[in-house]
């Protein structure tokens, strides 16, 4: 069964129907709630956040969306009932709930919380998370170039030149989305916000459609092999979990999207461009489309879609363009 939190593969033609149907038995499995629930930090964090605003939570009324491996509100087989479309006795004080899927948005459950928010919750009420953040970064990835040695070392392991084939690799490199964990000096450039949401009003139109420019000063020599996605999301009382490649790792890593073409950078060099992120061929998939231009030069585009993730070089999918 796949990992809902990643698709390894593509199935065109899905209905949304299906594509809930394998979503909720994807986290019928326990496989996934294994690696969620291995993710220390990110369980602990929620912990904190609830057991540091116990004056909030003290004889109140809570709602766990999507609650996993708990009794609550949870659509999958894991629970031993309902789905969102029960009726609840009562508005709850506050929603908890751990909907973040990878560049935030994937998955498409934060549609879910917002559903149960202007269900459930009460005016004054709060959530858990109650705001969410991604930041995108340009990045150096040393493994890139070991990824393209491979074909130069052909000639001398078997003698075959195979050096020819290194354009199709850059090209099947940067087909997909892929997920990585990366280190604060892969990062050259200072992060941007490509966008900030906030959980009490954000609406499901203002998650359809994401796009923001960004102008990065880059901070010397290097090379830039991509642009880099990661989301932080607070808590009330300042609780933050943030998946940045500055912190401790997590399962989410960090949402990685390779260029075709990798450039050089100096001191300063400047990459204009945009990213968007709208919905995927797939519900529950994103379609990220980034533009880029190094010091002035001509704009490129390339567009990525989550239906492709994978996680390193024994899962590279070829590209059909
Ligand atoms: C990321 S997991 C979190 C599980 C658990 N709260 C934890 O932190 O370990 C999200 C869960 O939400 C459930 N879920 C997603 N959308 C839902 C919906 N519309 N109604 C009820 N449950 C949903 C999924 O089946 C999954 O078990």
């Amino acid at each position: 069964m796949d990992n809902p939190r990643k698709r390894l593969c593509q199935r065109d033609g899905e209905s949304e129907e299906e594509t809930d149907q394998l979503y909720f038995n994807g986290y019928a499995s326990i496989e996934v709630h294994e690696e969620m629930l291995m993710d220390t930090v990110r369980t602990m964090t929620y912990r904190d956040a609830i057991l540091k605003n116990q004056d909030l939570f003290k004889d109140k009324i809570v709602a766990d969306i999507g609650a996993g491996t708990v009794y609550a509100v949870e659509a999958s087989d894991m629970a031993i009932q309902t789905r969102l479309e029960i009726v609840l006795p009562e508005k709850v004080d506050i929603i908890v709930s751990e909907w973040m899927g990878y560049c935030l948005l994937y998955e498409s459950m934060l549609k879910s919380v917002i559903h149960a928010r202007d269900s459930w919750l009460k005016p004054e009420g709060y959530l858990f998370p109650s705001t969410a953040t991604l930041h995108i970064a340009p990045f150096v990835d040393e493994e890139y170039e070991d990824r393209l040695g491979l074909w130069e070392d052909m000639s001398s392991r078997y003698k075959v030149a195979m050096k020819s084939m290194i354009p199709f690799a850059k090209k099947c490199i940067s087909a997909n989305v892929e997920l990585k964990q990366l280190m604060m000096e892969d990062i050259v450039a200072s992060p941007l916000q490509v966008c900030r949401l906030n959980i009490h009003k954000v609406t499901p139109r203002d998650i359809e459609d994401i796009a923001q420019n960004f102008e990065f000063k880059c901070y010397g020599w290097n090379r830039v092999h991509g642009f880099t996605l990661w989301f932080d999301v607070e808590f009330p009382g300042n609780i933050v979990l943030s998946t940045s490649p500055f912190k401790e790792s997590f399962h989410w890593s960090q949402v990685v999207l390779y260029l075709d073409e990798p450039f050089r950078t100096v001191q300063d060099t400047l990459i204009r461009g945009s990213i968007r992120l709208q919905k995927g061929k797939q519900p529950r998939d994103l379609a990220i489309q980034l533009k880029y231009s190094v010091d002035n030069s001509a704009e490129k585009e390339q567009l990525y879609d989550t239906g492709y993730w994978t996680t390193g070089v024994s899962s590279v999918t070829s590209p059909e363009r």
